[in-house]
C-alpha cells in the first residue's frame, strides 16, 4: 500500500473539527500533519494512522520563545516531522541550512522526517534540467552531513526514517497565482531522479518519495500509479470531508 500523507496546514479552526477529520482519516498507511496545537488530541484519537508535526525547532530546550522542541513533540507520541515545506521557506525564511539543522534535530529525537523539495516556476520554465538542478541542490544541502553519521544507518538500502516529498511550488494550490498541476509522468520522472541522486549520487540512501501539489480525488489514482512514486502528500483536499472519502475510495 502506498502512503497517503495529509498536510492540513493552518486548518481546521477547532479541535472538534480536527478530531472529526482524524476519525475519517484513521487508516493504515496514512500520516496526518495537523496544526501543532491539535497534535495531542489527534494522537489520542488515531489508532491506525501515524501523526506528524508540520514544523519544529532544532534546539531541544532553552530561551527560544514560541518554538517547539523535537523532544516535546516526540513525547506526545508523534512519529513524523515535515521539514522544509515551501510555505515555510517562503513565509518564514527557512533555508537549506536551517532545514538541515531541523532534520538532524528530528532524527536525534527519534522522529522520522519527510523532507520537502520542489522548484519554483522560474526554474521549471528554464526546462527540466534547471528544475532538477534546483531539487538536487535542496537535497544535497538539506541532507548535508547526514550520511555515515549517527542519524541514519550507514549501509545502503531501504530506510524507514527519511522520506522525500517532491512538491513543485507552482503546482501547490492556494498560491497567489494558479498554475496547472504537474502530470503523473513528470512527477514520476522527478521521483526517479530524486532516488537516483540519493542512491548513486552521494548518500547511498533509498527513501520513499511522495508527490504533492494539487492532488485531489480526481487525480490521486493517476499520481499513485507510477512505480517510482511511493505516495502522495495532500494539502487542501485533505481537510474537505467529501473529498477525503473519495480520495480513500480512488486510492484503493
Ligand atoms: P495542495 O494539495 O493544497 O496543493 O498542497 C500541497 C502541499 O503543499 C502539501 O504539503
Amino acid at each position: 500500500m502506498k502512503i497517503l500523507a495529509f498536510n492540513w496546514k493552518l486548518n481546521p479552526l477547532t479541535e472538534r473539527e480536527a478530531l472529526s477529520l482524524s476519525s475519517l482519516s484513521d487508516r493504515k498507511d496514512v500520516i496526518l500533519f495537523p496544526p501543532a496545537v491539535f497534535l495531542n488530541a489527534v494522537v489520542r484519537r488515531t489508532k491506525r494512522a501515524e501523526v506528524g508535526v508540520q514544523n519544529l525547532f532544532w534546539e531541544t530546550e532553552g530561551a527560544f520563545t514560541g518554538e517547539t522542541s523535537p523532544v516535546m513533540i516526540k513525547s506526545l507520541g508523534v512519529r513524523w516531522a515535515l521539514v522544509g515545506h515551501s510555505e515555510r521557506r517562503k513565509y518564514f525564511e527557512e533555508t537549506d541550512e536551517t532545514v538541515n539543522k531541523k532534520i538532524k534535530a528530528a532524527f536525534a529525537a527519534g522522529l522520522n522526517v519527510i523532507l520537502c523539495v520542489g522548484e519554483p516556476m522560474s526554474a521549471r520554465k528554464k526546462g527540466i534540467h534547471a528544475a532538477r538542478a534546483f531539487v538536487r541542490k535542496q537535497l544535497v544541502r538539506g541532507l548535508s552531513g547526514i550520511r555515515n553519521s549517527k542519524f541514519l544507518p550507514a549501509q545502503a538500502g531501504k530506510i524507514r526514517n527519511l522520506a522525500v516529498a517532491y512538491e513543485p511550488i507552482w503546482a501547490i494550490s492556494g498560491g497567489a497565482v494558479h498554475h496547472p498541476s504537474d502530470t503523473p509522468k513528470d512527477s514520476a520522472e522527478m521521483a526517479k531522479f530524486i532516488k537516483e541522486t540519493l542512491f548513486s549520487g552521494f548518500h547511498s540512501l533509498n527513501p520513499e518519495v511522495l508527490y504533492g501539489g494539487s492532488v485531489d480525488s480526481k487525480n490521486v489514482a493517476d499520481f499513485l500509479k507510477p512505480r517510482e512514486v511511493d505516495g502522495v502528500l495532500i494539502g487542501g483536499a485533505s481537510v474537505k470531508k467529501e473529498e477525503l472519502k473519495k480520495i480513500f475510495k480512488r486510492a484503493n
